[in-house]
């Protein structure tokens, strides 16, 4: 802690020798500007320092593990990253000298509060940023709250309960010692194969905003920075979603209209809710690596989109624009092309230091443009209170941590998160009817509902699917679970004939069926760098439904997974279908619930499942002369469409009103009413898409421009108004540049349609 009333030293001498005589600096008073103290700091430090603040290592406890895990015999580049090249022994001594500024996934107080006091032994006593990928809770510490999935959370449609979750996420990261996230992730989903789907909100850009922008102010609590925010990082900038073959790192051949139109709009949110970091992207775009791409960075991000936070690279991608991008000879060359693009820390190990220090003495890189990066870090550190405390204190993490709060709120958002895809005959909820209940299926049982970003969790902090729906049976129904075992990749003979047995003592057989995600088994399908290209069940699932829909017994198919899925034959035959995706730690209680009706399911997908992976990108948003031909042996909707998802009740809509002209400038102002014509409580997420009916370039068929989630009684009406801003109806002309066009639009809600008229500039 800090001594009162100690003298300031203005000159760099000065300062200097009150570091390093204990006796304390100017920048180490609170009382001063954030930005006098930045500029006091930066005065004291030598290159070296300034450079090591821009250098980010992992953590010596994930080292270690992954050290041991190395694989004996040649590596392919980088497969065991975290070791290449780093010098275990060294890490603490580099601390000490001020040559680190940052570690990632540091998992423990302990550790955390180990490499602070290394830190602070440094001659400046900067404190480190810690950072992790918390992106569904803090999940990958053991025994943290694992929070629904992104996708899980795009479909609740409730920015409020996303922000929630960030905040709870929050508590939790910064009681370990990290005080940054990389997350969220607001890629904008455009090709299920991608491996990565899960961790994003879904294929609409508007919504992938929203929720981004809601998490950005959860995690970080205010809009300015404080000790109990933790840093968000809006990543990856950009297009990687929609990756050439799908698979990831691939390029993204996207043209600067698509840019423009679906994948930077979700970063524009978040940058206006104050996103303190930026991860780049591992993709290249229009042949340029994104980490090397100065016009993304400093042109489009900083200078048009106002981003004033530090950009951090992506996991050893400045290596990769010298090993897999091509674009570079070597690292010092490497270096050169991340930082003049804008990079403004490495992730991670030793390759970044001793180039750019060389690069700078050679006059190649201005020093100053190295002031600009640290001055961004050291303004986050200062405004994180981490030169006043950057300590956790014994015990913080086990009282806010996996919290009674924290699970309900986890309980919460796997409810809302739930879509019920088809319920033919009203099969569910399950009724008196159903008294023996079969669940099987390799995901029944599997801790792959808390996705690819959990680590190993207790197994006593979550609830499996099958576990749920043993502990909510009502009394007298009676839930039997055949183990076939886990692996979705290959299922032995008798997991299919010993569960087709099991099937004949039961009323209705619950299949859960998917992909698994956990990403320390081998047998994942999905995740990072596990992309696909196809999309229906992996493995023997299909025939172990199929066989299971022969005894006759009514099947109820729960699929979990982190991507849309194709499944023809499951979508037409099986008469109901459950998406949970992977519904975090209470996710198997919610989907019991779901199942009994306890719940009424409320989810709508964030994203739409196309028939097979030929008919990728059947986004809703499409262009009109997207899918104006269909396929010859094929249709070419999607088999579900975004915003799907059915419930126990129905709704009903009446009443779609829009003034019928608009001026320039003016909002539209929409109204609807909805009913509960059921005769349940249910949530309804009223969806308002508009069309730009004549216009100068091509806009989509439907653009979703507002929603809200709504709960309403059996009987209830309400009618649910909405203001779409006037700028919300632009368009990029032929240049670019944002327009509203005069002319008709179209306002499209739960199946209604009314036009108004956009007036032309007097
Ligand atoms: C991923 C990032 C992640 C980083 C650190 C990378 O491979 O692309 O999303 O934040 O690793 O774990």
């Amino acid at each position: 802690m800090l001594l009162a009333g100690t003298v300031l030293h203005a000159g760099t001498d000065a300062g200097v020798s009150a570091a390093t005589s204990g006796a304390r600096a100017a920048y180490e008073n609170p009382a001063l500007t954030l930005e006098q103290r930045v500029e006091d700091l930066l005065g004291r430090m030598t290159l070296e320092e300034k450079v090591g603040q821009m250098c980010q290592y992992v953590s010596p406890e994930r080292l270690r593990e992954a050290a041991k895990r190395r694989p004996s015999g040649p590596v392919k580049d980088d497969m065991t990253p975290e070791v290449k090249g780093t010098n275990l022994d060294k890490i603490d001594q580099m601390v000490r000298e001020g040559r680190i500024g940052s570690f990632l996934t540091v998992t423990t107080p302990e550790e955390a509060n180990r490499l602070q006091s290394l830190a602070a032994e440094s001659r400046l006593r900067i404190p480190l940023l810690l950072g992790i990928d918390a992106i569904n809770g803090n999940a990958l510490v053991a025994g943290t709250t694992v929070f629904p999935t992104p996708i899980n959370l795009a479909s609740t449609f409730d920015p409020e309960l996303v922000e929630r979750v960030a905040r709870a996420t929050a508590v939790e990261v910064r009681a370990h010692g990290s005080q940054w996230t990389f997350s969220p992730n607001v890629d904008v989903a455009r090709d299920a194969r991608w491996g990565r789907v899960g961790e994003t909100f879904g294929e609409d850009p508007l919504l992938v905003g929203i929720l981004g922008a809601a998490m950005v102010r959860g995690y970080q609590g205010s809009p300015a920075l404080g000790p109990t925010s933790i840093m968000a990082c809006i990543k990856h900038m950009i297009a990687g979603s929609q990756p050439i073959n799908g698979l990831n790192y691939a390029a993204a051949d996207v043209s600067e209209r698509t840019m423009r139109e679906i994948f930077l709009p979700p970063y524009e949110a978040c940058i206006r809710a104050g996103a303190a970091t930026a991860m780049a992207a591992h993709n290249e775009l229009g042949g340029i690596p994104c980490h090397a791409n100065q016009w993304l960075i400093e042109d489009v991000f900083r200078r048009e989109k106002g981003f004033a936070g530090f950009v951090v690279s992506d996991w050893t991608d400045v290596e990769r624009l010298v090993s897999v991008h091509h674009v570079a000879v070597d690292m010092e060359e490497a270096v050169y092309q991340a930082v003049t693009a804008g990079l403004d820390m490495h992730m991670h190990g030793p390759g970044f230091f001793e180039p750019l220090v060389r690069l700078v003495r050679a006059g190649r890189i201005a020093e100053s443009r190295v002031d600009e990066s640290v001055r961004r870090i050291l303004r986050a550190k200062f405004a994180l209170g981490l030169f006043e405390d950057h300590g956790t204190r014994a015990g913080q993490a086990a009282e806010v941590t996996f919290t009674e709060a924290h699970r309900q709120l986890a309980l919460e958002a796997a409810r809302k998160s739930i879509v019920l895809l088809k319920n033919t005959g009203s099969v569910l909820p399950l009724g008196p009817t159903s008294r023996r209940i079969l669940v099987t299926g390799p995901l029944a049982d599997s801790p792959s509902i808390m996705g690819w970003w959990a680590g190993r969790q207790p197994r006593q902090n979550y609830i499996t699917i099958a576990q749920g729906l043993k502990q909510a049976a009502p009394a007298g129904v009676e839930v039997s679970w055949f183990d076939g075992g886990d692996s979705v990749r290959s299922m032995p003979d008798a997991a299919i004939s010993g569960a087709v047995r099991a099937a004949q003592d039961a009323d209705v057989v619950v299949a859960v069926v998917g992909e698994k995600t956990v990403r320390y088994d081998p047998d994942k399908t999905s995740g990072e760098n596990v992309d696909r290209s196809d999309l229906e069940l992996v493995g023997r699932q299909l025939e172990l439904v199929q066989a299971l829909a022969a005894t006759g017994r009514p099947v109820i198919v729960v699929l979990s997974n982190s991507r849309p899925l194709a499944s023809p034959w499951i979508f037409e035959h099986v008469p109901a279908v459950v998406e949970a995706w992977e519904p975090g730690c209470m996710g198997g209680q919610a989907v019991a619930e779901v199942l009994f009706g306890t719940v009424n399911p409320s989810g709508r997908l964030p994203i739409s499942f196309p028939r097979s992976a030929g008919h990728i990108q059947t986004i809703y948003n499409h262009k009109p002369a997207d899918g104006w031909h269909t396929y010859a042996l094929e249709q070419s909707a999607p088999a579900f469409p975004f915003g799907a998802g059915l419930s126990y009740t129905t709704f009903t809509y009446s009443n779609l009103k829009v003034a019928p002209i608009i001026h320039p400038g003016e909002p539209v102002i929409v109204s609807v009413d909805v009913a509960n014509t059921g005769s349940r409580t249910g949530d309804e997420v009223v969806l308002l898409y508009m069309r730009d009916l004549v216009s100068s370039v091509t806009t989509p068929v439907k653009a979703l421009k507002a929603f809200r989630r709504v709960t309403l009684a059996p009987t209830e009406r309400r009618t649910v108004a909405f203001e779409v801003a006037f700028d919300q109806l632009a368009l990029l002309d032929r240049r670019l540049r944002a327009v509203v066009e005069p002319g008709e639009f179209s306002v499209m809600v739960g199946g209604l349609n009314q036009t108004f008229r956009v007036e032309a500039v007097q």
